[in-house]
């Protein structure tokens, strides 16, 4: 079939099959069928949809585009967990080794940080040493031996999404579910783990800002992973202030070893331990309240600390008898409260966009970031400041910004005469059988 015939079927409001749907893609790929051609396919997605059907075989198709990895060896214990993107999100630093301490198989493999949201591999390479371009058999040895691995994903991981995805972002043609689910799901199928966790992010500094549309995400990769023989669970968590307190590569990795320690902060924590409960009960198979009580157990008794210093050190990383040892920024500036009152609210986007441009984040992909800068926020919302007291500190490479950052940074908060709830963490759940709670 012709792609102007294929586009033609789903402007015209119909189903495309699995056939049409690979033609077309596998063509794209290739370079057979052009930009303006895909272009108008995808924009047919935004308007028309898709079915749940067509979801699937588009996530299937875009995964066999191009390497997969195949974990079956492993059996049914391996777990995979991807957040859609935050700012101070480093709870996979937590995720894998609480879930690995419980004897789930962590398999994992991330991205780099992208505009004013930080990735995995960025912060794991603030560790001296830490390797995140494994082979596939030190992915495969270090799972069986430790429990837990994070690679960066291979150059070939879904290619057909990579091309796609550039095209989107160019077209308008970003913002619609079932290319964003099957996008999402494309390099976790490719990824090969047979459970998977998703933490779909709700809020200012976030892709989705609206609950309605995050369940109607979340159902969507659900429903993928049933079709496609994964068992997927969404949870959906607050991403309008950033999560913990540390915003920057290093200063983030520390948080993660001190919130595992029990010296962190209880938001950081808490979402964390929901993600891997989902991640124990799914891969382990027993009850929710079992998976809740062996992951605070695995946290409480120092098991997951001690699981995280054995990762870090099998991936090659520092990390000494007192811990890690991780280079610190030059300047540490205090912002200072101007005036006695309880934060309502800290602007998530507007402090990821202050780490990004003291140099923690990169505009373009490919760009050196300085892991060692970034903020960290001392007042969040609930807290009752008094006037001259730090709010939060700059870490910076030199004094050059200070000034107008500090300013940015005061006016991403908000302020209330009185006493303030601190936020709601957790805004939903799709499970694996597509029940929303
Ligand atoms: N993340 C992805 O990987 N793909 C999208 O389409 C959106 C967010």
């Amino acid at each position: 079939m012709r792609p102007a015939d294929v586009i033609a079927i789903k402007r015209d409001g119909q189903e495309w099959t699995r056939e049409q749907i690979e033609d077309f893609v596998l063509g794209y790929v290739s370079g057979d069928v052009a930009d303006y051609q895909m272009a108008a396919w995808l924009m047919a997605v935004c308007i028309r949809g898709m079915t749940a059907r067509e979801t699937a075989h588009l996530t299937q198709v875009m995964a066999q585009s191009g390497d997969l990895i195949d974990l079956s060896s492993l059996g049914e214990r391996t777990a995979d967990k991807h957040s859609s993107g935050g700012v101070g999100d480093k709870t996979s630093l937590l995720v894998g080794p609480i879930a690995a301490a419980c004897g789930v198989l962590v398999a994992k493999m991330s991205g780099r940080g992208l505009a004013h949201t930080g990735g995995t591999i960025d912060k794991l390479e603030s560790i001296p040493g830490f390797r995140t371009d494994l082979s596939l058999d030190e992915f495969f040895s270090l799972v069986r031996s430790v429990g837990v691995v994070i690679a960066g994903q291979t150059a070939n991981l879904a290619p057909a999404d990579k091309k796609m995805y550039a095209l989107r972002d160019v077209t308008g043609t970003v913002p619609s579910i079932p290319l964003i689910a099957s996008s999402i799901m494309s390099k976790k199928i490719a990824s090969g783990a047979h459970n998977i966790v998703l933490d779909v992010k709700l809020g200012k500094g976030a892709f989705m800002s609206s609950r309605e549309s995050a369940i109607e995400l979340a159902r969507a990769m659900v429903s993928i992973g049933g079709q496609l023989n994964r068992r997927v669970v969404t949870v959906i968590t607050d991403m309008n202030q950033p999560l913990g307190c540390a915003v920057g590569n290093a200063l983030e990795v520390l948080e993660a070893a001190e919130t595992l320690r029990g010296r962190g902060p209880e938001d950081l924590l808490r979402v964390s331990e929901v993600l891997s409960s989902e991640m124990v009960r799914l891969a382990l198979g027993v009850g929710q309240s079992e998976a809740e009580k062996r992951v605070r157990d695995a946290v409480g008794s120092g098991a997951a600390y001690a699981k995280f210093e054995e990762w870090i050190r099998a991936q090659g990383g520092e990390c000494g008898a007192s811990g890690l040892a991780l280079a610190t920024a030059p300047v540490q500036h205090p912002v200072l409260a101007t005036r006695a009152a309880y934060v309502s609210a800290v602007n998530a986007l507007v402090i990821g966009q202050v780490a990004a441009e003291l140099g923690a984040g990169r505009a373009a992909l490919g760009e050196p970031i300085d892991h060692r800068v970034g903020v960290v926020l001392h007042a969040r919302p609930g807290d009752a400041v008094k006037a001259g007291q730090p709010i939060a500190t700059l870490h910076a490479a030199d004094e050059s910004q200070l000034a107008e950052m500090a300013a940015r940074l005061s006016e991403a908060y908000a302020w209330s005469e009185s006493p303030v709830e601190a936020p709601v963490l957790i805004h939903g759940r799709v499970d694996e059988e597509g029940h929303v709670a």
